[in-house]
């Protein structure tokens, strides 16, 4: 079923093609590699000494702890009792979630501007999800894919989990606008040249601008906000060029940062719907320190709209409960 959001966007009538007319906007060929080498080197740094910081101080681990001890528990259970392999196969399969986004203020050229939204595929997570994304497109066309993060499910785990399934979609889907995708909490800045060496736009802080003849909107993806948020994230959102914006964070956790800064849209997954969740889809645990009203589907905040998905792949243990895997295929539709 097609579900239609409405979106209640301020009037925003910036040229983002005069004011950028670069792939990152108004930043020159060095500012740029300015950027991404001081990147690497805080990034990097912060991975190997395991600094993790969110962008509110991390609750008692205990909680998680007691959680983790369940969901252990239960794993051995479903294994004792013959079930691994029925529930496993069952989380593998994905639903295909079809959501049309109305706003007032989008570019004429992008009415019915199809985008693919892919997060958390964790693809050493559970076999051929690659082919159970592609299953659920079914063949149809897309014009942006986006990956909002937790491309791996193993922290530094080996590439071959990860590049062969992504240059099967990038080869098999082939958005006409290209393939962008954003870091997870268990993705390691090593992924990143690998990937972009596969074809993805890895959004660093940075802002990608879609020129249809002059009709532009922007993208902007930032760092995790779970494990490795830090100001750049917020400083991204801010900067990018008035104009339709959309925001890709791995979480929903930046969506108050992001309404302020004007975005119009705001894609994010990590919460796997909770991946257990209680009857109706309530999450037993999200992952997430705040605006956990967030977690799941279509929401808005002020002006923006924003949509959390349940994710591709699964984390900790490889069942769902009341919280499908999916992939989504959004429509941006021209609001009169
Ligand atoms: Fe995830």
């Amino acid at each position: 079923m097609r579900t239609q959001v409405m979106a209640e966007n301020s009037t925003k009538t910036a040229n983002l093609a005069d004011a950028h007319p670069n792939k990152f906007g108004s930043e020159s060929q060095s500012a740029q590699e300015y950027h991404r080498a001081a990147w690497y080197e805080s990034r990097s740094a912060r991975e190997q000494k395991n600094t993790k910081s969110g962008i509110v101080k991390r609750r008692s681990k205990m909680r998680a702890k007691t959680f983790n001890f369940l969901f252990g528990v239960a794993a051995k259970l479903v294994k004792a009792i013959g079930l691994h392999d029925h529930l496993a196969n069952r989380a593998a399969k994905l639903v295909l979630t079809e959501l049309d986004f109305h706003f007032h203020d989008l570019p004429p050229a992008f009415d019915g501007y199809r985008i693919l939204h892919i997060s958390d595929p964790h693809f050493d997570s559970l076999p051929q999800l690659e082919e159970a994304m592609l299953a659920a497109l079914d063949g149809r066309s897309v014009d942006i894919a986006v990956v909002t993060g937790d491309i791996a499910d193993q922290f530094n785990g080996p590439w071959k989990t990860f590049l062969p399934p992504m240059r099967r979609l990038i080869s098999e889907i082939a958005p006409a606008d290209g393939f962008y995708a954003v870091l997870g909490n268990h993705d390691s800045w090593r992924m990143v040249a690998p990937l972009e060496a596969q074809g993805v736009t890895m959004l660093i802080n940075e802002t990608a601008i879609i020129d249809k003849k002059g009709n532009c909107i922007s993208l902007t993806g930032v760092d995790d906000p779970s494990n490795y948020y830090s100001p750049e994230a917020d400083r991204a959102l801010w900067t990018a060029p008035a104009g339709f914006k959309i925001a890709l964070v791995h979480s929903a956790e930046l969506a108050d940062i992001a309404c302020r800064a004007g975005h119009a849209l705001y894609l994010a997954g990590h919460s796997h719907g909770g991946q257990i969740s209680l009857p109706g889809g309530m999450p037993v645990m999200t992952g997430m320190q705040r605006l956990r009203k967030f977690s799941r589907g279509v929401w808005r905040h002020g002006g923006m709209a924003g949509y959390t998905s349940t994710g591709v792949g699964v984390s900790g243990m490889p069942y769902r409960l009341f919280a499908n895997g999916e992939i989504a295929l959004l429509t941006l539709r021209r609001k009169p």
